[in-house]
Parts: C-alpha cells; structure tokens; sequence
C-alpha cells in the first residue's frame, strides 16, 4: 500500500467477486464482511526469521491498518538489528521459544530457512499461536505429515506463504479455466530460468551454510523446494484438486560448480490420472525464456504470469477443411496417399487477450516479489484470521499438495527415475 493509499482504497483494493469467491473458498478470508467483522482490532503478531522475506512482510505489514507488530526474532544479530529498525517498537528475542512464550503475541509468522519451518511451526501450534510459514511447508514428507497433524490437534489457525492464491491475475485466470473458457485443460507447463549463481555475500566465511542456506541439503531442496513449489500449484487449481499420480525427473549441477549442494538445473514431469502432464524446468546458467506458466486447453491457452488468453479456435481444421487444405497447397497432388500428408505445425499467431488490468505483469520475468503479487492480500487475510480464529478453507490443502509435489518431485531428480505421489486417504491425510 502506498503513502497516498487510503484505508478504504486498500481494503476495495482486496474484495474478490462472488464466482470466485465460490471457486476459491480462501479468498473468503478477506471478503469486506470478513473485515468488518474485524473492526478497528489489529493482530499482535511475531516474526520470527528477519532475513530478506521476512524483512519483506514486515515492510508491508507495518502499512496494513489490521496488523501491529509485537515482537521480533533472529539469532543472527545483523538480521535483528536491520528489522528492528524497520519496527523499534517491537520486542526482541534471540530464541524463539522466548518469542512463542509472549503472551502479547496472538500470531506468528515463520520466515527461516526450510529446514526449521516443521520444528517451528508444531511449536508455535503447541504454544496456542495462530502460525503463518513461509513456502515450502517443509524439508521432507515425513515432517509434511506431522504438521498436519499438530494443526488438527491444536484448533489454532495455520497458513503458508503461497501467495499466488491471492493473486488477482491467477484468481482471474482460474475462473476463466473453470468457466470452460479454454476448453479441456490438455497440459499445463511451468518453467523459471535465470541467469545468477543463486549466492549471497557472505560477511565472513563461517556465515556461508547459514547465509546461503539454499544451496545446502541439511536446509534446503533447492530449485525444486523454492522456486517449483510456487508453480506446481497451478496444477492442483487446474485440475480442480485432482493431484498428479507421479512424478518423474532429472537434475545436475552442470555449470555452478562451486562447492554446493542442491542441483542448478531440474526437469520434472508429473502425470495425473486421465493422461494430462505437467512440466516444471528450471535452469539458472541461462534466462532467455525467463519465467512462464502456461496452461494449455483444448479451445485455448492461458498465459498466467502476463495474465493472457489465447484461442485456438483460430488454428484450428477439420479433418476435411486440412485435406481441401492441402489439396490447395499443393501438397498432396503427386499422391493422394503417399508423401507428406499434414502441413507442418505452426506456431499460433494469435495476439491473445490480456485479461487483467491494473495489475503487475513483469512480461516474463519472475512475478514473485513484484508489487501485486498476492503477498500484500496473503498477510492481511493472515491477520483478520488471527483477530477471528477462523481457519481461511483451502489453504493448508493447497500448501501440503505443492510442498509434496516439490519434494517428491526433487526425491525425482536425484533418483534420475519415477516417484509415485500417495493420495491423502493412502496417508490418512484430512483437512
Ligand atoms: N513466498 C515467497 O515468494 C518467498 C520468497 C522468498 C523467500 N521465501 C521463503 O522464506 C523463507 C526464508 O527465506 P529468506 O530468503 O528470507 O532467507 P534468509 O536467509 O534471508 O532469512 C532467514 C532468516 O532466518 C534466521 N534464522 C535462522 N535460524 C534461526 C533460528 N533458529 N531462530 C531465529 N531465526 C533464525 C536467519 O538468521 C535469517 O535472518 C524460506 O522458506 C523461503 O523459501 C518465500
């Protein structure tokens, strides 16, 4: 929200429309009775992790008129000192069972390296807090589980950091899947390609495993947990739920070889059920193509990060307008039943329709980040849920899908082979 932003352009700014709001129960979280309900009360919340995306939040969260800031955590004194000046107010703690011990604080947030989000957020849940953690939800399938579980038992709100669900452009470009207006969805394609070695500075060398904590396995999962994790979910919203059945993959370390640990470039293929697949590829030796999400309908295509749908209709023959077709072109006069017999495939030509407006779309660059990415809507639906109690549908549902077809998806690529992907009943998985 921007100095000149008022509090109503804000919250107008956040309301979704009814059809959406049917198809994205979520979205519910934020609905303007939803924040009347909430009054004037603001959440007292707890950040703990200050680094770069928890510093993110707490810029943004200091604009939000539901949210106060109570206490911040980190035990890398830099981090600490650069949120406490964002927020002086606040209270400060090294440990963050300290933190979960403060009785001003009613919410967390999560914002550390992956390896600690299961260990932190089963704590915060015992504690009584509401919890948000950043994606992925966790560093393996076995800790996926067991904070679903210590979510049931504890009644308290639990939310993760998938901000795509509050994004107008892809809220938007569902509807307009669910609504047929592409057709059968017949493949859904996700790459994110880069061209940095994916470092940060390091103060000193002994700060090299915390500070670069992505290129790690003890921490991290790499591509897959941090940047697939965010696009597999396209496919989850797609197919209206239906989850892949497996998943199969491929990875190395091809050009970064400087001492890490996680792959620098992945290709993983998930299959459902009825035959349809979808890709993710990531490569970060390379950006020509930059970031794209796609998803591919029999009568059209929806370009998700530059909020675009095309029509296939355009292209499209039948059987016998392509054989009058191809009699015209000269194609099949020395034979009808021998030589080339289809024109050959062309690229649609079709300028498309862009289907959002007043919205961020970084034509092919990395939305995740940029203003209007969902993240802004995400934490204040975290608020409001705190100051009710009320767990935001789908959510939890939603995170424990992409964070497993992540991590299954990276066990994939190291395997160089296929990993079947359990239904929630084989697990004995509810929501
Ligand atoms: N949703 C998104 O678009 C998005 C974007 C960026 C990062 N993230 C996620 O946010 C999380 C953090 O990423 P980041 O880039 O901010 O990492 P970061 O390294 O910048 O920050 C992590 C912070 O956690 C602190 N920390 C580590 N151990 C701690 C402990 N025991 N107690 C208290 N603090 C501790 C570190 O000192 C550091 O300040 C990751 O899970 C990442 O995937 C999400």
């Amino acid at each position: 929200m921007n100095e000149k932003m008022t509090r109503k352009d804000f919250l107008s700014s956040l309301a979704f429309g009814g059809t959406a709001l049917a198809l994205f129960p979520w979205l519910n979280s934020c609905s303007p009775e939803k924040q009347k309900a909430a009054g004037g009360e603001r959440a007292r919340l707890g950040l703990i992790g200050t680094g770069s995306r928890g510093k993110f939040h707490l810029a943004n969260l200091l604009q939000d008129p539901s949210a106060q800031i109570v206490a911040l955590c980190d035990d890398f004194p830099l981090h600490l000192e650069e949120a406490a000046a964002l927020c002086p107010s606040a209270k400060r703690y090294t440990d963050y069972h300290k933190l979960l011990e403060d009785k001003e604080v009613d919410g967390v947030i999560i914002c550390t390296p992956l390896s600690m989000h299961a260990q932190m957020v089963i704590d915060s849940l015992a504690a009584g807090k509401h919890t948000f953690c950043e994606k992925a939800m966790a560093h393996t399938p076995e800790q996926l589980l067991a904070m679903i579980r210590a979510w049931k038992q504890s009644g308290r709100v639990l939310m993760i950091g998938q901000q795509r669900m509050f994004d107008p452009k892809y809220v938007k470009a569902m509807e307009l899947v669910h609504g047929g207006g592409i057709g059968q969805v017949v493949g859904i394609r996700n790459y994110w390609y880069r061209n940095n070695d994916w470092r940060r500075e390091v103060p000193a060398p002994q700060y090299e495993r915390r500070i670069n904590w992505r290129l790690y396995d003890e921490y991290s999962r790499g591509l897959m947990a941090e940047l697939a994790c965010h696009q597999l979910q396209n496919g989850s919203w797609a197919m209206g739920g239906i989850q892949p059945s497996f998943v199969t993959g491929t990875g190395s370390i091809q050009f970064w070889k400087d001492g890490r640990e996680v792959f620098d470039n992945v290709a993983a293929i998930y299959q459902y059920a009825n035959g349809v697949h979808m890709t993710f590829e990531s490569i970060i030796s390379n950006k020509h193509f930059g970031m794209g999400e796609q998803i591919l309908g029999s009568e059209g295509t929806i370009d998700l990060v530059r909020g675009v749908i095309y029509s296939e209709t355009g292209n499209r023959h039948s059987g016998i307008r392509q054989f009058l077709d191809q009699i015209a072109q000269g194609i099949l006069s020395n034979s009808a039943f021998a030589g080339t017999s289809w024109v050959t495939e062309e690229a649609s030509k079709d300028p498309g329709v862009r289907f959002v407006d007043n919205v961020t779309v970084n034509d092919g660059a990395s939305t995740v980040g940029a203003a209007g990415d969902g993240s802004v809507e995400l934490m204040h639906a975290y608020c409001l849920a705190v100051i009710s109690g009320d767990q935001p549908a789908g959510i939890v549902e939603e995170a424990y899908w992409s964070t497993l077809l992540a991590l299954l998806g990276d066990q994939a690529t190291h395997l160089a082979g296929r990993v079947e992907i359990p239904s929630a009943e084989a697990l004995g998985v509810s929501f």
